[in-house]
């Protein structure tokens, strides 16, 4: 039985009737391009945020979490956040956009339970909002299209509701996105639901978010191995939409629909056009968005220490010209330069704390992992355990 199960039990003193759960992802490679058009690889990972629920007759929603103290109910039509529960604020959003696009749902109970880090850059809220969405798709079969409903899916003779199929899951992935911009306030990019939505064990997934596709390439063996900084990590008060302004105000500028028609050659001989910002945020989009094309080629062709370069590069572009680390990531990266076994390493996700991701041979994991322990205290006085990550199939 899943933990969240238990937690359920516990809280509402029957088994409950449904379970889901959905993995947080890493960016392998590409920052801040997903909003851009741009390319990303990311990973969907073994930690989870699971909900489990079961429908009830009275009108309300009922939420409890293994991570937040008290409980908070709510009626099924009426979604206002509660400044004491901002983490249920993901869920709310979620059923807001499903309201609006005419999914009918009644009251539930719910267990929530992560085991992702929050605010480690490894998308938990992604993950709680994706959940949410997959949750009452089990409660009230409904399948969105890109502008409305199609008929709802019909259970199997087990009472199983069909998978959502591919268009459906970018669908939901982009409904799980209004949420964040419309309820939460962060104009984030579709990263972190696609990834949540679309892993698979043991595979990169290469997004072109222009022409919205996911590709599925094997994942080397190699160790993904994430080190949180304990910076704290918030989208919202650490300048996410700023960056974002910066980068569309760019496009605009150059004339392009979105960063991903501007070569270098052309933002180059066109800088004078562009504010400080706007030119640094978009240099920084338009090679890292090479990059990806370059580390794809280079995954392919099996040269993991080529790929591994394109992080550390990745990592200096992003502290340099997007200029979303901290002094805290860039120790990191540094410290997971010096280890032998260290192909490569950057930060992951937003930035402005968060974690890094570090892709390290195999066998020597453990070393690495004890090596940056040791030294990220000594060198900052900060804790951190690294955490070694398997790569898992997407949300279910
Ligand atoms: C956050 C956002 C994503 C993406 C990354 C940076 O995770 O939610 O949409 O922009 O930052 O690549």
């Amino acid at each position: 039985m899943l933990e969240v199960a238990q937690i359920f039990k516990r809280h509402f003193n029957s088994p409950p009737v449904h379970v889901v759960r959905a993995p947080g992802r890493l960016e392998l490679l590409g920052n801040h391009t997903d909003y851009n058009d741009g390319l990303v690889m990311a990973l969907a990972v073994d930690k989870y945020i699971e909900m489990a629920a079961t429908p009830r007759n009275d009108g309300k929603i009922e939420l409890v979490s293994s991570s937040f103290s008290g409980k908070e109910i709510f009626s099924a039509n009426d979604f206002k956040k509660n400044p004491a529960a901002p983490w249920a604020d993901y869920v709310k959003g979620v059923l807001a956009q499903l309201h609006q696009r005419g999914v009918h749902f009644n009251g539930f109970s719910a267990a929530v339970h992560g085991t992702i880090p929050m605010g480690a850059g490894m998308s938990s809220s992604a993950a709680l909002e994706v959940a949410t969405a997959l949750l009452v798709r089990k409660l009230h079969p409904y399948a969105l299209t890109e502008i409305g409903l199609a008929p709802a899916p019909q259970p199997n003779a087990k009472g199983a509701v069909p998978s959502p199929t591919h268009a459906e899951k970018l669908n939901l992935a982009k409904l799980c996105r209004a949420a964040e911009h419309e309820f939460v306030g962060v104009k984030v990019g579709l990263l972190d639901q696609i990834s949540s939505l679309f892993g698979k064990a043991s595979h990169v997934m290469d997004i072109d978010f222009r022409a919205l596709t996911v590709e599925l390439s094997p994942m080397p063996g190699e160790a993904i191995i994430v080190c949180n900084s304990g910076v704290k990590h918030s989208l919202v008060e650490d300048g996410y939409n700023e960056l974002r302004e910066n980068c569309e105000g760019a496009a605009k500028k150059l004339g392009a629909t979105s960063l991903r028609s501007v070569d270098l050659k052309t933002l180059t001989a066109s800088k004078s056009k562009l504010t400080d910002r706007e030119y640094q945020c978009a240099y920084h989009v338009v090679s890292e968005i090479q990059r990806v094309v370059f580390a794809e080629r280079a995954l392919r062709e099996d040269d993991h220490q080529q790929f591994g370069q394109y992080m550390f590069q990745s990592h200096e572009s992003s502290r340099d010209f997007l200029k979303n680390s901290v002094p805290e990531l860039d120790l990191l990266v540094e410290l997971a330069r010096k280890h032998p076994a260290c192909l490569g390493a950057r930060l992951t996700g937003g930035g402005f704390g968060g974690a890094t991701i570090n892709l390290v041979r195999h066998h020597q994991a453990p070393d690495f992992m004890a090596h940056m322990a040791r030294e990220y205290e000594k060198s900052s006085g900060h804790k951190t355990q690294p955490i070694l990550c398997q790569i898992v199939d997407g949300a279910a």
